[in-house]
């Protein structure tokens, strides 16, 4: 028997900031982004969130991906964080989220959470949750972002469609015991909370630094390959507007922007 959502069950476990505070449940939706950009067009403040017990068209970030959303026993919310940052640092708050995703995950796995860039949550060498971030700009400035997580909690390797099987996993597969959904979210939405407040208040420094912990590239090897390039060199870190940087074999600074990276354990 699967537990069931209840936003009352989630606010009573909320401990900080706004985020979560406000919560839009429904029970199928095309995708919590879609719903979520719609609600914040409208006004929705600072910190509003939706969680759908399934989507219909969940969107994943590579255009056509689907981000698969049955119900009862994952969690897709998206949240609406209107932050005071110029639009070309937007990115930065998809990497934020993808640390405070991982410091939850971390309490049910510990030490074996990474994020891969730009922003994959795995467990082991499997995904486990996908952030997909969108934003409105007026003029150079934000006025509002929304922040959709893909989390699987309680889904069984079986269940997983074909196509993601071999490298997707749960806290179910990982932790072998059921996780509440409602304590999840609640923790993951006091760990954006926190993390959203340490990145406004003091800068990216700190998420920087934490995103590459948990990213173990630092100072390696790399390859990044997209459709029509690949780039080798050695990972000095990422900037603000979430590009990954790279020295290249001339000593030159490669600063890529999307593609899929491999460690070269040959190099
Ligand atoms: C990825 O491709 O890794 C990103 C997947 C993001 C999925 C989440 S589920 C909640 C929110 N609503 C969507 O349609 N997508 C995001």
């Amino acid at each position: 028997m699967h537990s069931l959502f209840s936003t009352e069950e989630i606010a009573a476990r909320l401990s900080g900031s706004l985020i979560g505070r406000k919560i839009h449940f429904l029970e199928e939706v095309d995708s919590t982004n879609t719903f979520a950009m719609q609600l914040a067009r409208n006004g929705a403040e600072e910190g509003e969130a939706v969680i759908a017990e399934s989507q219909s068209g969940g969107r994943g970030r590579l255009r056509g991906r689907k981000w698969q959303s049955p119900p009862h026993v994952n969690l897709y919310p998206s949240i609406i964080p209107r932050p005071a940052i110029a639009a070309a640092d937007a990115a930065s708050m998809t990497l934020m989220a993808g640390v405070a995703v991982a410091d939850v995950l971390s309490e049910y796995c510990p030490g074996t959470v990474h994020l891969k860039w730009p922003n994959d949550v795995l467990v082991g060498m499997k995904k486990i949750c996908g952030i997909l971030t969108e934003m409105k700009a007026k003029e150079a400035a934000v006025e509002y972002v929304v922040i959709g997580i893909g989390l699987n909690i309680n889904i069984k390797r079986d269940d997983f469609l074909e196509e993601f099987r071999g490298q997707s996993t749960s806290l179910l597969e990982e932790t072998r015991r059921e996780t509440s959904r409602n304590e999840a979210a609640a923790e993951l939405f006091d760990s954006l909370g926190e993390w959203q407040q340490l990145f406004l208040n003091h800068g990216f420094d700190r998420v920087r630094s934490k995103w590459l912990d948990y990213a173990g590239i630092l100072g390696r090897r790399v390859e990044v390959k997209s459709r029509n390039i690949a780039e080798k060199g050695t990972v000095l870190g990422i900037d603000e507007e979430g590009a990954l940087l790279l020295e290249g074999d001339t000593s030159q600074i490669l600063r890529i922007l999307s593609g899929d990276i491999y460690l070269n354990e040959r190099d």
